[in-house]
């Protein structure tokens, strides 16, 4: 089987371009004993790639120049030499950015496709969405009756974090660009939803939403957003800090916020996170969303670009807002 797959020409900084971004193929070899060939069919493409591409170790290596990438893929079993995994199954991998692979079985999980879409597995019943369920119950505590301000609110995080605030009984206020992104925020659950790219004043506006205040803030965005939210929550609020998108393609680091000192005289909590450390809350988290879901109280939704030549543009999408919801590729 041939695949074709996508790697980088460059680490690089600064707003993505089509050029860092090229097309290989390869031929794929047959599974040895203890290996599956799997032919992907959805691949998730998502804003912490965009680390990996700079060329910098963080809590994740670097991007390896000229080798396919590594991201979230759904996909069925072609061959099959290993114990348990047959033509047709199903299987989750981090070998994404290519059309398929060939490698050892323990490096796929097996997905029911009966129950969700196979999609739906990179986004909210996935690291999406254990994403957005850890930062609301393990790092703000969010409990009943409290409001909370989800920004990036139509977003795959934050439209699983805005549902599953709800289903906590929360109040949420949710920000998102463009009154299309709002109304979808309150499709699925927001009690209010503030347009930062149309208002004057973030603050403000989110203020007026909420009522006055919020208890809890969940960051996806950084720059301005934070700096709203550190005058919008309340005394002893929390901010889990999920991600700060608006920072990812700075050249260098930005100032700010200029409001820091509220976070002493509010005496609030910040606290980042990344999901890779949380897998304990697995199990939690699916019988939390089956139940879910199961009332009716989550949907998932997906903005999909076809094609592995598109998954470029699938990923440069997310720095401008292209998705609603999860951003995902169909092969
Ligand atoms: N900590 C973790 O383990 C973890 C895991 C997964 C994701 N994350 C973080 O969670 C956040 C959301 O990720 P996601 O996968 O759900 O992506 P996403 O929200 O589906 O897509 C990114 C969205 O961010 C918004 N955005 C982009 N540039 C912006 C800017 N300059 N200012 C304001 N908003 C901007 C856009 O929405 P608008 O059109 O509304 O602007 C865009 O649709 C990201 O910060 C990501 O890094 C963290």
């Amino acid at each position: 089987m041939k695949s074709r797959h996508i790697s980088l020409t460059k680490h690089f900084t600064g707003p993505v371009k089509p050029e860092y971004f090229q097309t290989g193929e390869a031929d794929l070899p047959a599974p040895k004993d203890g290996e599956i060939q799997v032919r992907n069919e959805w691949l998730s493409v998502d804003p912490y790639m965009r680390g990996r591409m700079t060329g910098i170790t963080t809590y994740i290596g670097p991007f390896e120049i000229g080798a396919p990438m590594e991201g979230g893929a759904v996909g069925r079993v072609v061959k099959s030499s290993a114990e348990g995994f047959s033509e047709g199954d199903w299987v989750m991998s981090m070998n994404g950015w290519r059309e398929g692979w060939t490698g050892p079985a323990k490096a796929a999980q097996k997905i029911d496709a009966d129950l969700l879409p196979p999609q739906a597995y990179l986004g909210i019943a996935g690291l999406t969405g254990l994403t957005a369920y850890v930062g609301l119950k393990r790092i703000i505590d969010l409990k009943e009756g409290e409001t909370l301000w989800m920004s990036a609110g139509a977003g795959a995080v934050g439209s699983a974090g805005i549902q599953f605030a709800k289903a906590m009984g929360a109040k949420v206020v949710a920000s998102a660009g463009g009154q299309d992104k709002c109304d979808f925020c309150e499709e699925i659950g927001a009690d209010a939803a503030v347009d930062y790219k149309a208002v004057p004043d973030l603050k403000k506006a989110v203020k007026e939403a909420a009522g006055g205040g919020v208890e809890a803030y969940f960051e996806n965005v950084g720059g301005d957003h934070l700096e709203a939210a550190l005058d919008v929550l309340k005394p002893f609020g929390r901010i889990a800090a999920c991600g700060m998108i608006a920072r990812y393609n700075d050249e260098a680091p930005a100032p700010g916020p200029r409001n820091i000192i509220q976070v002493v005289g509010k005496s609030l909590k910040i606290e980042g996170y990344i999901v890779s450390n949380h897998f304990d809350m697995q199990r939690d988290f699916i019988r939390d969303l089956s139940a879910w879901m199961g009332a009716g109280k989550v949907k998932s939704r997906e903005t999909v670009h076809e094609g592995i030549e598109n998954a470029p543009k699938a990923f440069m999408g997310l720095f401008s807002g292209q998705n609603t919801g999860k951003m995902v590729v169909k092969l």
